[in-house]
């Protein structure tokens, strides 16, 4: 399994991801949100903001984060391949790009919603706490931040 930033000949093999895991994400229900999720996708790539990992050439993780946010803005690992540490090491190969010290915030579902279940108890063991209730795309979301203190 490699790791790696994204290149615009990946979208493909992204996209055919993101379809698999669409229904984890509210905003990504109909084929036009879809096209404009991969034209956003292209946008990450060419601000070399967007993760992938890759088994054989097959994209099986994504990540996508903003550095002028230090946020991380979608994380997805195929079903066939979670609980193997795929998503905690694109994490962290992530952090080398964001300021180390600046917070990093992630919105992901509240407590009680059945989708949530993995995404809330991945941030947590990595260490995010629970923040702010917002909205987005409609949905209740809660913030998740990975309080970071510089070590200057
Ligand atoms: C959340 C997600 C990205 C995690 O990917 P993953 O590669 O399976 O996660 P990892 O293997 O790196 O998990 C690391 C640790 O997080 C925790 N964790 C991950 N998934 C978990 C689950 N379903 N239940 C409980 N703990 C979980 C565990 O502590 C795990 O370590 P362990 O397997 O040694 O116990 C993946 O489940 C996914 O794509 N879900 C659908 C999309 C989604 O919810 N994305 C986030 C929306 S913001």
């Amino acid at each position: 399994m490699e790791i790696l930033l994204a290149k615009n000949q990946d979208i493909d093999g992204w996209m055919n991801l993101v379809c698999k895991v669409k229904e984890n994400f509210p905003g990504l229900e109909t084929a036009d949100a879809l096209k404009e999720h991969r034209n956003t996708v292209l946008g990450f790539i060419h601000k070399e903001s967007a993760i992938c990992a890759k088994i054989e050439d097959k994209i099986v993780g994504a990540l996508l984060f903003s550095k002028d946010n230090n946020m991380l803005c979608f994380l997805a690992v195929d079903a066939e391949y979670r609980r193997q540490h795929i998503a905690e090491k694109m994490v962290s190969y992530m952090l080398k790009f964001l300021d180390p010290e600046r917070d990093i915030i992630v919105t992901t579902y509240r407590e009680g919603v059945q989708e949530g279940i993995a995404a809330r108890a991945f941030y947590k063991h990595l260490g995010f706490v629970e923040g702010k209730l917002t909205e987005e795309f409609g949905s209740p979301v809660q913030e998740f931040v990975l309080i970071r203190h510089s070590t200057n």
